[in-house]
């Protein structure tokens, strides 16, 4: 490391930066994960250079080569980054330079970072959406998994954390399973909000050399080139489509999270998370905490925090880029590589826990979770609904003070409340026969569990596909 960096603009300077300056105005220790990125838009650029004629085709061949032996370099692990270089960006040209000489001085031809390091975030920002698309994918996989191997299971279904209706565990399931293909069409989006090339924008107004941006952007895969040079330098949207889409996509895990911790306790029983998924007390000897739900729950704080620092860091400035815009990486990257972790611990906790299926009918037996069914009854014989609640609400009150259930009513009770209740009454309280009849549309009754199960697996196949085409197959 050398104590006086030496600085691209040290013809302007009469001073080189103290340590203290440098050390604040850098950010390569956050931004040299772009590092791919960078020699992947150099390459294109030096080609581009090239193919129109600004540098030679001997400079391109060396800077392409020079380029691909750090990265191969860096990958290996035998890069050591000098920590006096000011971003990823000119560490990998300071090098390159060392490498090769004046060919790696002429790389920055009709190039500004600040076009730079919009399009090597651009390409991160995509990658790292395909990335979370296939991790939402696993978790979504995990969800329809668990549905499927519980399809008959009934639990009880909660408003206000009190017992309301029945519902199949497949229900419940599956309805994280639809948050998350929402959460996988936002990231979908923040990739496509990503897709547009702004290299060739130059510091903020272009570039005087004969420059072929659609070149650029196909080899680099981006579909469209910015249409305005001043925007493409100083728009970070993208950065905040895809934070926010981690944003969200954390608020749904936090709420899932918080359903295993609930269910895991005693008081519920629920579910029983694997041990791998576990941690034990130091003094209690008997305790089993989901110390990895709560891990979930509690990184959601950190992704809410990312979103509202990446947003108030772009408010406020002025056209066009400004020295502000490299705290934009930060938190996205802390955003993005929370989401993936906690999206992987989700789908470890769900495909590993056990599922307590007597625990959870035994729930759904108490509660008075059929009394919707017994007004629904008399008001299908005439009674209308309002006066069938009354009647169905001194029921429960009198059974709640008689410490007993709706199923342990005989008819003639029934009919003593209400002469409207007629001999099939007391199929109204059926456990079964109450999830049963909820057979409308994204209703929970058998049949439109399995349709839901059935479209929530086209909608991952459909996902899967879109992930396939655009080179993550396997990973
Ligand atoms: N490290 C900088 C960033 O992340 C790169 C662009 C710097 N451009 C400039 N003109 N200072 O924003």
């Amino acid at each position: 490391m050398s104590d006086t960096p030496k600085t691209p603009w040290s013809g302007r300077f009469e001073h080189t930066p103290g340590a203290f300056q440098q050390r604040f105005g850098a950010s390569l220790a956050v931004d040299r994960r772009l590092y791919a990125e960078d020699i992947a838009g150099s390459v294109a650029h030096a080609r581009m250079l090239a193919k129109q004629g600004i540098i030679t085709s001997g400079d391109a061949e060396a800077i392409e080569e020079g380029l691909l032996g750090i990265l191969k370099n860096i990958e290996g692990g035998a890069f050591v980054f000098d920590e006096s270089d000011e971003d990823v960006h000119m560490a990998i040209e300071a090098e390159l330079t060392r490498r090769i000489g004046d060919a790696g001085k002429r790389l920055h031809t009709a190039r500004s970072r600040n076009d730079q390091v919009a399009t090597d975030t651009r390409l991160h920002a995509k990658r790292e959406a395909l990335r979370l698309h296939g991790a939402i994918g696993e978790l979504r996989r995990a969800l329809l998994d668990r549905a499927a191997a519980h399809a008959d299971v009934v639990m009880p279904g909660y408003t206000h954390l009190q017992k309301a209706q029945p519902v199949l565990f497949a229900h419940h399931m599956l309805a994280y399973s639809w948050m998350l293909t929402r959460d996988a069409k936002r990231v979908k989006r923040a990739w496509k909000a990503a897709d547009v090339l702004p290299l060739g924008s130059a510091a903020l107004a272009g570039t005087t050399f004969p420059i072929d941006r659609d070149a650029v952007a196909q080899e680099l895969g981006f579909s469209h080139v910015s249409p305005n040079s001043l925007d493409a330098v100083s728009d970070r949207d993208f950065l905040v489509d895809l934070t926010y889409a981690c944003t969200l996509g954390m608020v749904h895990l936090s709420r899932l999270a918080e359903e295993l911790i609930l269910w895991s306790s005693d008081e519920f029983g629920f579910v029983t998370l694997d041990d791998a998924w576990s941690t034990g007390s130091s003094i209690m000897p008997q305790k089993k905490n989901p110390d990895f739900a709560e891990l979930v729950r509690g990184k959601t704080g950190r992704a809410v925090g990312d979103l509202t620092s990446l947003l108030v860091t772009l408010k406020g400035i002025p056209l066009a880029y400004n020295k502000d815009m490299q705290e934009d990486k930060e938190p996205a990257f802390d955003a993005i590589d929370t989401y993936a972790d906690s999206l992987e611990a989700m789908a470890g906790m769900l495909s590993t826990m056990r599922v307590n299926t007597v625990r959870m009918r035994d729930g759904a037996l108490g509660g008075f979770m059929a009394a919707t069914d017994l007004a629904d009854h008399l008001a299908a014989r005439g009674v209308p609904f309002r006066e069938a609640h009354e009647i169905v609400g001194k029921l429960v009150l009198a059974c709640e003070r008689d410490g007993r259930t709706l199923q342990e009513l005989s008819l003639a009770e029934l009919q003593a409340a209400s002469p409207a209740f007629e001999d099939d009454a007391l199929g109204a309280v059926d456990i079964d026969a109450v999830v049963a009849r909820r057979d409308t549309a994204g209703g929970t009754a058998p049949g439109r569990v399995a349709e839901q199960l059935a479209a929530a697996h086209a909608a991952l196949d459909a996902d899967a596909a879109w992930l396939a085409s655009h080179g993550l197959a396997d990973d």
